[in-house]
């Protein structure tokens, strides 16, 4: 007896069909063979299935088995596999009878009892269900409100085998999960910090607004305690407001790592832009993603928002350096043994680094214990370039209590995001014919094009570039800065004081890197 179940693996962030055939003949040596590129956990699948079903008192058929995986020519991963072949042996040695078990997809991995476990990835294998027009999907009940932000499909959440046996019998009926896109993201769309509780530090705060408009990177030099870290948590909250179909897009990368159930990531969506801040001792595989089971890194699960890297030199260099080419090309392709894997990584990049190993080179007050060689060292760790993809460099300064008491709040998260949406909106309408949306994307032939200034603001540049040494890059990065800052003010030129201001966030290069 033959029959077919559909299924749903995961291929990087994407979800992709598979049919399993399951065809049973009579033999007086019982055997069961699983073909069709399994790996080791879809071996095992055998063994928990079997298990989980006589567990749930079905009896698992002593007979001739073949279970065959298509398509044959991709690697089928991880435990998912479970449930469909537990139904499909059930309907193929007639145990059970289903006519509509074909309209829907089925994941779930079996526990010895019977029980199903959670998976990864079932947000991207809900999408490929309704774009493939299955009916709907079976799932484990902990992935019930990830799969259901898809709307138009039925998601059934199943704790057992028996479960899921009942509801293809008929004999049982589950609710399919429901949930308004819409409502739960309107719901969860607000930020736990905001800009106005940062006191003082105007030039910081200007200067990440800068950042903001623009997408352009920002490294932040200060001693500790100076508020680097709380001016970086909230660099998220002055960005635009993501929109449903990138909310989407990130959601799939959590799914896939199973973090779109924890309550920091709201109910099954994450509907915020994210803030990473991975610790200093993370390998390049945590950074930029891989791994011997491939899976997304915190450049990726930062898509669409910050990724901090707090402590900068501290950073393993060779994981600094395999930031460089996802910064560039806002998605990172990770190599396996025989085809390779693209995750998405579209992100600012913030760091954020003491001026010297005991933090206090710049303090007013307390006494900087290095020696210009530590220093030296220290700075040198930071590879020119990634420094180089780095348009804004700024001093965070310790401030002094009083001044942190009496310093004003300033604007909101809500109005600076109000200046760089209308800074960006300019940008898009000004880059949209070469495919790109921000001035941190502006390649050296779009910046001639879109960057020119006028004779004594050119001056100043070049008096500039002699005084601190600016090389032709940084010549080009003054001038993208100078465009943000001029977007920003509304104004179609790029004047004087615009260019001045860029050359603010080029001067530590001359008192740090030098
Ligand atoms: N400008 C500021 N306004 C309000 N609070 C501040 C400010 N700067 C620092 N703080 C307070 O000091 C704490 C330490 O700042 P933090 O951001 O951790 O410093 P850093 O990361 O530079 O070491 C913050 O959590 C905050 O409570
Ligand atoms: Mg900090
Ligand atoms: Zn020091």
């Amino acid at each position: 007896m033959f029959t077919k179940v559909f299924s749903a693996g995961v291929n990087g962030i994407e979800s992709y069909i598979l049919e399993i055939e399951v065809c049973i003949s009579r033999g007086s040596l019982p055997y069961l063979v699983i073909v069709g590129l399994p790996d080791q956990a879809v071996k095992e699948s055998r063994d928990r299935v079997k298990a989980a079903m006589v567990n749930s008192q079905y009896r698992f058929p002593y007979d001739h088995v073949t279970i065959n995986l298509a398509p044959a020519h991709l690697k089928k991963e991880g435990p998912a596999f479970d449930l469909p072949i537990a139904l499909g042996l059930l309907l193929a040695s007639k145990q059970i009878e289903s006519s509509r078990l074909t309209e829907y997809l089925v994941v779930g991995e079996l526990s010895l009892d019977g029980q199903v476990r959670p998976l990864r990835g079932c947000l991207s294998m809900a999408i490929k269900a309704r774009e493939e027009g299955y009916r709907g999907i079976i799932l484990p009940a902990e992935n019930a409100t990830e799969a259901a932000v898809v709307e138009g499909l039925e998601v059934i959440p199943v704790k057992s085998l028996t479960e899921a046996v009942g509801f293809f019998s008929g004999r049982l009926s589950i609710q399919a999960t429901k949930l308004n896109l819409q409502e739960v993201f309107n719901n969860s769309a607000h930020y736990e910090v905001d800009f106005a509780e940062v006191r003082g530090q105007e030039h910081a705060k200007r200067a990440l607004l800068v950042a903001a408009a623009g997408a352009h990177n920002v490294l932040m030099i200060g001693p500790p305690g100076s508020g680097k870290t709380m001016l970086a948590q909230r660099l998220p909250t002055i960005l635009p407001q993501l929109h449903l179909q990138e909310a989407l897009e990130t959601s799939k990368i959590y799914s896939v790592c199973g973090l779109l159930n924890q309550s920091s990531t709201g109910r099954g969506l994450v509907s915020t832009r994210p803030f990473r801040s991975p610790h200093h001792n993370i390998s390049e595989a945590g950074l930029v993603g891989g791994g011997t089971f491939p899976k997304p890194g915190e450049i990726s699960l930062a898509h669409y928002g910050v990724l901090f890297l707090d402590e900068l030199p501290e950073f393993n260099r060779n994981v600094l350096e395999a930031l460089r080419q996802p910064l560039e090309a806002g998605e990172i392709t990770v190599a396996r043994a025989s085809s390779s894997i693209t995750y998405p990584a579209r992100i600012m990049l913030l760091a954020a680094m003491n001026p010297c190993p005991c933090g206090f080179y710049t303090h007013p007050k307390k006494r900087c214990r290095c020696t210009p060689h530590q220093i030296q060292n220290y700075l040198s760790k930071v590879s020119g370039p990634l420094l180089d993809r780095i348009d804004i460099h700024i001093e965070v300064p310790a401030l002094e209590h009083r001044e942190l008491v009496h310093s004003p709040t300033g604007e909101t998260s809500a109005q600076l995001r109000e200046k760089v949406s209308r800074a960006r909106a300019i940008q898009m309408e000004r880059l949209k014919e070469h495919a790109l949306t921000t001035n941190a994307q502006l390649s050296g032939r779009l910046v001639k094009k879109f960057c020119t200034l006028d004779a004594y603001s050119e001056g100043l540049l070049q008096e500039a570039m002699m005084e601190m040494g600016l090389s032709a890059r940084g010549y080009t990065r003054v001038l993208k800065l100078s465009r943000t800052i001029a977007d920003l003010e509304g104004s179609p030129d790029i004047r004087p004081e615009h260019v001045s201001e860029a050359i603010q966030y080029r001067n530590l290069d001359r008192t740090f890197w030098k």
